[in-house]
């Protein structure tokens, strides 16, 4: 029998309305008590002392991208896997702009296959849209879910076609998944490599205005009011974005939205540097937008924070900024930069990081998970909020085009647990 029991720490289970120093007994993969002194008198398997510790809910990551099939020497699955457990993550779900693209049963089954020989982090795929992620036929979406799509998106290409996009809603609406959008206007965009605004004209780089993201939300916040299926927006970049949303959000439209750590800590000023790890799409936006998104976060109107985690390898990150693909690795790092900017910087609750971080994506996804419920998965991050440490130069994943590289954060996951096992361990694990 497998058993552990996490003692003495404080419990911030927002699903819950739990936030205590209290105990929590994981027993055979399944969370079966969280109560005050279980450790007092009882004998366990395995007791791991989380005091002075803060216990979460497994923390889930939903926009992730691990390279697996096609790009192994960016990311393969066991790797990803491997370095979401070190950043806290105990599930990820992971977007299908692979090579091939998971379009259709196999490939979904695939990656589930992936994930359970890597034995870390729970993997979830997310199917594409459309064949190919080409955008002009729908994938096989209902056999994408009996593959183990817990989701259906095109990745990192915004679906341009306002008929592709509402027929995608209304069939996700029937097998009862959300359809994640990256929302940009290829036309408006398409020549941009940074935000468009005052430092792109000072360096002369072509910019991705604010407003090429904001068309493609305000159009597809109207097909989903229109068809009444749920839309992920992810990785929201901008004020004018956010308001949409939150106007759509009090009208009862089915939205949801994710923002990032990158898009809440950094802006295009960074881009001065040309350094391409502060390349991403969506572009790193203005001090405005940041405060805008953070402003979100703390409302309420912002639903998770994913890291859109993006590794590319340094052959192929580290070239001129112009030429250089766009994206930064996020898992490792999510979780000191929010707990660094957000609740030490900005008195975020801890039970709101709960919910940005684990609860709201189970809720967005249908994961099971997102509180310590008894019968729960026995997925539990153990944080040490204060904890300072460095970013890099090494990392777990395969790649290291982090824009946070020798940063000093404070909040650091110390233990990740997965399905009742400690997956990962800062320190060596309790004997016994
Ligand atoms: O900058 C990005 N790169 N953003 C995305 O959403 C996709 C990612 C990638 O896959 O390289």
């Amino acid at each position: 029998m497998s058993e552990l029991l996490i003692a003495g720490g404080r419990v911030v289970d927002p699903a819950r309305g739990v936030d205590g120093r209290l105990d929590v007994l994981v027993r055979e993969g399944e969370v079966v008590a969280v109560a005050p002194d279980l450790a007092r008198g009882g004998s366990y398997e395995r007791v791991l002392d989380a005091s002075g510790l803060v216990v979460l809910p497994g923390l889930i990551d939903m926009n992730v991208q691990l390279r697996e099939p096609g790009r192994s020497a960016d990311e393969t699955i066991a790797s990803g896997a491997a370095a979401a457990v070190r950043g806290g993550f105990t599930a990820v779900a992971v977007m299908p702009n692979t090579e091939p693209a998971v379009d259709d049963e196999a490939g979904a089954e695939f990656q589930v296959l992936q994930g359970k020989r890597a034995g870390k982090a729970w993997i979830y795929p997310i199917g594409a849209v459309s064949r190919g992620l080409e955008g002009k036929a729908l994938a096989e979406l209902a056999g994408l879910k009996r593959g183990g799509a817990v989701a259906f998106s095109d990745g990192d290409r915004p679906l341009r076609s306002a008929e592709m996009l509402r027929c995608a809603l209304l069939y996700a609406k029937m097998l009862d998944r959300v359809v994640v959008q990256h929302p940009e206007d290829y036309d408006l965009a398409k020549q941009g490599v940074m935000h468009s605004g005052r430092v792109s004209t000072i360096l002369g780089l072509a910019g991705k205005s604010a407003a090429s993201e904001q068309v493609m939300v305000s159009r597809d916040l109207t097909l989903a009011e229109l068809t009444g299926a749920h839309l992920h927006l992810g990785r929201i970049s901008t004020a004018g974005s956010l308001e949409l949303i939150r106007v759509a959000k009090h009208k009862g439209v089915r939205v949801t939205c994710d923002v990032t750590p990158h898009h809440l800590s950094l802006t295009d000023e960074a881009v001065e540097s040309f350094n391409p790890c502060y390349k991403v799409d969506p572009p790193l936006r203005t001090q405005r937008d940041v405060e805008a998104l953070i402003e979100g976060v703390l409302d309420g109107t912002v639903d998770a924070i994913a890291s859109d985690h993006a590794p590319h390898s340094p052959e192929k990150k580290d070239v001129e900024f112009q030429f250089a693909p766009s994206g930064v690795i996020g898992l490792e790092t999510t979780l000191g930069v929010v707990i660094e900017h957000l609740v030490h910087g900005r008195g975020m609750p801890l039970t709101r990081l709960a919910e940005l971080l684990s609860a709201g994506p189970a809720r967005i996804l249908g994961l099971p998970g997102g509180s310590l419920a008894p019968g729960a998965p026995g997925n539990v991050t153990v944080v040490d909020v204060d904890g300072a440490w460095t970013v890099g130069p090494e990392f777990v994943s395969r790649s290291q085009n982090s824009p946070f590289v020798g940063w000093t954060l404070r909040g650091q996951a110390r233990y990740t647990v997965v399905d009742g096992q400690i997956a990962y361990a800062a320190e060596p694990a309790p004997a016994g």
